[in-house]
């Protein structure tokens, strides 16, 4: 075999290149039919011929032109990959969150930047990988035998020497006070990891005030979701079940309320979210103090999970029994909303409601309880809103 200009190996009787890499292998090769050594034993090939057939050299193997061509293509992707993560930080630092709020379908400025700048970043990267993988890299079939997954039994017990004299030269056996403070310092280490999780509360991570209050007050009107008309007491039929918002969430000049932008709006939309039912009166189980809360057998309750926070549908009116599709729990609406089934730990917050001079319903005052999931301090939001 002889050299190309490309330092290349070249086949001497035809001149074709020989392929890259010492792959000790030709492609008139099958799989290997002797017997193999195995731990200074030879044991038999289990399969003498596993059925492949004849390799077959890729062009990148054969053709100096396709090789290099492969090459400047991959480069190329990994080249636009780094771009694509260099305007990554441009958009985090140019993009403002809450700010053009809704760019595409729905989606902010920044979100929209952010992940199709990282996205197309780890997309190029995966690919150009997979194309050095598949073109480039050296083409062999390889056979490996499998050995016991065990070390060897002396190989065990001399780690389990060297540990046992490691233990005894540190003289932590022998001395307790250091042996159980050190494994105490070592289990607080956990304590930050655990401390830090706070910060993922919304907003202003510690203004926990926020999440108590909803953008609900008395006399606020309630109004059918997406569309935003109000609801009369008298439209609505035994058994049904409506969705609702607060009239605040469609301001007009008439009703006067402030128009909302970005992250404020999609906050107090998800916060604010309801829904009316009506039973028959006698059915309905008022809770302390709740006794003027409904209208006619009309009861308004959160529409968000106690659980993890999703947002619950699927009403038996037979039962008056409402579940969340996420984990099942269920909440019995003709008594307080109590939990009867589930990983939730605490009723939906009903929302006390009445109606105005016109006939529509509207909300006495805002929850009294925080809406949604647990949080740090809920209890004593709660114990505050309730004073
Ligand atoms: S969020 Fe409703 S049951 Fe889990």
């Amino acid at each position: 075999m002889s050299n190309d200009e490309n330092g290349r190996g070249v086949n001497a009787s035809d001149g074709t290149p020989e392929p890259y890499g010492d792959t000790g292998r030709s492609s008139s090769d099958t799989y290997a039919t002797s017997p193999v050594p195995v731990d200074n034993e030879t044991v038999a090939e289990p399969i003498p011929d596993p059925g492949l057939g004849e390799h077959t050299w890729r062009p990148t193997d054969v053709d100096p032109k396709a090789e290099k061509r492969a090459e400047r293509q991959i480069a190329a992707m990994f080249i636009a990959a780094m771009v694509s993560a260099v305007l990554f930080v441009v958009a985090y630092f140019t993009l403002e969150i809450g700010d053009n709020w809704d760019t595409f379908a729905g989606l902010g400025a920044s979100t929209v930047a952010l992940g199709v700048t990282l996205g197309t970043s780890l997309l190029l990267i995966g690919i150009g990988i997979i194309h050095l993988a598949r073109k480039l890299m050296a083409d062999a079939e390889m056979v490996e035998m499998r050995h016991p997954a065990a070390s060897p039994p002396e190989d065990r017990e001399a780690t389990v020497a060297a540990i046992n004299a490691g233990v005894e030269e540190s003289g932590i056996g022998r001395r307790p006070l250091v042996r159980n403070t050190m494994l105490g310092a070592v289990g607080f280490l956990g304590l930050p990891g655990i401390v830090v999780l706070r910060d993922l509360a919304p907003g202003d991570a510690l203004d926990i005030d926020r999440l108590a209050h909803t953008i609900w007050e008395p006399g606020m009107r309630l109004v059918r979701d997406v569309v935003g008309t109000p609801i009369l007491a008298s439209e609505i039929e035994m058994g049904d079940l409506i969705n609702a918002a607060p009239e605040a969430m469609f301001p007009t000049e008439e009703n006067g309320y402030p128009e909302l932008h970005g992250a404020e709006e999609q906050v107090e939309k998800a916060k604010g979210a309801i829904i009316i039912v009506r039973m028959n009166p006698d059915d309905i189980t008022p809770a302390e103090g709740r006794e003027k809360w409904t209208v006619d057998g009309i009861i308004c309750y959160s529409k968000i999970c106690t659980h993890v926070g999703c947002p619950i549908s699927l009403y038996e009116r037979t039962t008056h029994h409402v579940l969340c599709p996420c984990h099942q729990s269920t909440f019995d609406l003709a008594d307080s909303a109590k939990v009867v089934f589930g990983p939730a730990a605490r009723p939906l917050p009903q929302l006390p409601l009445s109606v105005d001079e016109e006939g529509y319903l509207v909300a006495q005052s805002d929850f009294n309880e925080p809406i949604g999931a647990s949080y740090w301090e809920r209890a004593k939001h709660e114990q505050r809103l309730k004073a």
